[in-house]
């Protein structure tokens, strides 16, 4: 089967080498991918919202499996699209319908989804420009510190913790009044702040039934210490020890059956991966977000610890056959060190020459923003560049491998966090 997968990050790379492993996939294309995919799958330009281009590709290639890497073609109903066009129609495609991804492209939405499926959250209201008064007024009574969420994709930004009222109220009228983050915050999700620690849960479903996933610890801030500005994540871990049995059971039971139910309840066009955001607060799991789609890096992490075929998953969710599909999982720890481009979050050089260290089979390379120059090197093109997931028995090894193919990688201003995977070690002892 020749197979298209969506996206250009350590993520699609991750996907793309689980999917070329399976005896099922004859061709891979990854649109437009990156260096790494390059060497196992073809790239080919095209934009992953450019709707008609992918259509007529996925036509010309006979392409029997769409996989959607990022939210953004979804958010935008890329799977609408294809279902409408009676040449495509017929194409498994893993990922939500525009009315799905919705669950993501607006936090109002996704908290009154929760709401009617009495699925575990923090208490909220939300408000447009019209009721800023009464937005107002609301803070004045809540507990601090109180979050601020702009309803619309925001690039990973629109959440804000507030300490104080005056910080609060100033922040909503910025979002509000001055769309601080342009449309995004025309409408605001004011909410509880829920203290705990938090845990990334994945979930493969067709819509009716499902799978979950390993369970990933994302490292979400810049410095060490989870200190400084929020990125997509500068490293990941799995399994993750305070998930056990028991709470991981309170997850199926209190959040991911009423999910799933709910979607299928209410009619919501549902194939493909759902990343639910969770506090476990007292051992007990709150839901901060759902994404609709699998998270960065934590797909590095959790895709080398499935064992059984990648591409019968995709199909089971595309062709709503999950039910048959015997997920197994590998006991193994792996954790996932990402590499940016000194600078990032904010402002960065790119077109830096990067030298590799050593393969090591316990140390996978995934690329993320890479290319080549025109001397054929390799370069960083983007602020995420590489995530290098170790694996072993147990953590301590698993970080070790990692850590090590990390200090034999080099480029002019590389960063990366030494402290990912130590507070879970110290839960360890
Ligand atoms: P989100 O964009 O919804 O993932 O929010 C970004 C981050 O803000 C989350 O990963 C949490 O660390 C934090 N956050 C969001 N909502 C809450 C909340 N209700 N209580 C505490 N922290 C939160
Ligand atoms: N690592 C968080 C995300 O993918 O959104």
């Amino acid at each position: 089967m020749n197979i298209l997968l969506l996206g250009s990050g350590g993520r699609e790379h991750a996907f793309a080498w689980k999917i070329v492993q399976s005896k099922s996939c004859s061709q891979l294309y990854v649109a437009p991918g990156n260096a790494g995919t390059a060497e196992i799958a073809e790239n080919v330009s095209l934009g992953i919202t450019d709707f008609p281009a992918i259509a007529d590709f996925i036509l010309e290639k006979e392409i029997g499996l769409v996989v959607v890497g990022p939210e953004e073609p979804l958010v935008k109903g890329i799977v609408d699209y294809l279902q409408a066009k009676p040449e495509t129609a017929q194409i498994p495609v893993v990922g939500p319908s525009k009315l799905g991804a919705t669950l993501e492209g607006s936090k109002d939405f996704s908290k009154r989804f929760m709401q009617r499926n009495n699925v575990p959250t923090a208490a909220y209201e939300t408000f447009d420009a019209m009721q800023i008064e009464e937005g107002l007024a609301y803070l004045e009574k809540q507990s601090l510190p109180i979050v601020l969420k702009a309803d619309g994709l925001a690039a990973g930004k629109g959440v804000l913790i507030c300490e104080t009222l005056e910080d609060a109220q100033a922040n909503l009228k910025d979002m509000l009044l001055d769309q601080k983050f342009g449309a995004a915050s025309s409408k605001v999700v004011i909410e509880e702040f829920l203290t705990g620690i938090e845990l990334s849960v994945f979930v493969a479903t067709d819509g009716k039934d499902y799978k979950i996933l390993p369970e990933a610890k994302d490292y979400k801030r810049i410095g060490e210490g989870d200190s400084g500005l929020n990125t997509g994540g500068m490293g990941a871990v799995s399994p993750v020890i305070f998930a056990d049995e028991a709470f991981m059971k309170k997850v199926e039971e209190q959040v991911v059956k009423p999910t799933v139910a709910g979607l299928e309840k209410e009619n919501i066009p549902y194939k493909g991966f759902l990343f639910i955001g969770l506090m476990n607060k007292d051992g007990e799991p709150y839901v901060i977000e759902y994404n609709v789609r699998m998270g960065d890096p934590e797909t590095e992490a959790v895709l080398p610890r499935i064992e059984s075929d990648f591409v019968d998953l995709l199909l089971g969710i595309g062709e709503g056959k999950l039910s048959d599909y015997e997920l197994k999982i590998s006991p193994q720890f792996a954790t996932t060190v990402v590499m940016v481009s000194g600078g990032y979050p904010e402002s960065y050089e790119k077109g830096f020459p990067i030298s590799l260290s050593e393969e090591n089979p316990q140390a996978l390379l995934f690329h993320a923003g890479t290319g080549r120059n025109e001397k054929g090197e390799l370069i960083n093109t983007g602020g995420r560049v590489l995530a290098i997931t170790g694996l072993g028995s147990d953590l301590q090894t698993a970080l070790n491998h990692a850590f090590d193919r990390v200090k034999g990688t080099h480029w002019e201003k590389a960063y990366y966090r030494k402290d990912i995977g130590k507070d879970i070690l110290k839960l360890y002892h």
